[in-house]
């Protein structure tokens, strides 16, 4: 095992409370001035976005379309950030659209700021940044996201679609990992 879970830190139920909610303030936002002639377009940040973004857009009744986009910052087995690096294509046509971007988590903010750049280049008529989670005390980028769900502790978490090493999306919880070569907490010694 790569890692060993400590602790859950949101359940998936405290998880799809906080989409619901989530979901009705993006909704509003989305609508303001009237849906009907929008192109509202959702930009889901792959891999660790995927879980979120599936419910995420079950809460919003509207008419809009995904464009993916493919963002590592992890390889391999490091947990320290390496930068952020784009895989693949980004889209090309959010001219006009109100582009909403969606990741997981925000960290060191490497990740929403390069992709917000990209799409900001091409003009959309508003452009909106979601994450699920942010981090305390860790962020380095200059930005500010329109929608955060959940504010937790400077942890490494997994679950909910978060990875370590590629693995642990699948948990519906969301709990924070302790990486493998990391000495477990010493029991207090005895006299
Ligand atoms: P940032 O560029 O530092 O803001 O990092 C954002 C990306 O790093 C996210 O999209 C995640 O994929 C990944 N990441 C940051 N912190 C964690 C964590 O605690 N668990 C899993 N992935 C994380
Ligand atoms: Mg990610």
């Amino acid at each position: 095992m790569p890692g060993e879970i400590t602790r859950t830190l949101l359940t998936s139920d405290q998880i799809a409370r906080r989409i619901a909610e989530l979901g009705e303030q993006i909704a509003g936002d989305l609508e303001e001035g009237g849906a009907a002639h929008r192109r509202i377009v959702l930009v889901p940040i792959l891999t660790g976005s995927i879980v979120f973004v599936a419910d995420l857009i079950r809460r919003l009744p509207l008419r809009l379309s995904l464009e993916l986009v493919a963002v590592s910052r992890y390889p391999g087995q490091a947990m320290i950030s390496k930068g952020a690096r784009l895989r693949g294509e980004i889209p090309t046509n959010l001219s006009g659209a109100h582009v909403l971007i969606v990741d997981d988590i925000l960290d060191t903010g490497h990740t929403l700021a390069l992709v917000r750049d990209i799409i900001a280049e091409q003009a959309p008529a508003s452009l909106r940044l979601c994450v699920l989670l942010r981090k305390r005390g860790r962020q380095e980028a200059q930005l500010t996201p329109d929608y955060v769900g959940f504010e937790i502790p400077d942890e490494f978490v997994v679950g909910y679609g978060l990875d370590h090493d590629g693995y642990y999306r699948n948990l519906p919880d969301i709990g924070v990992i302790r990486p493998a070569g990391l000495k477990p907490p010493q029991p207090e010694s005895r006299p």
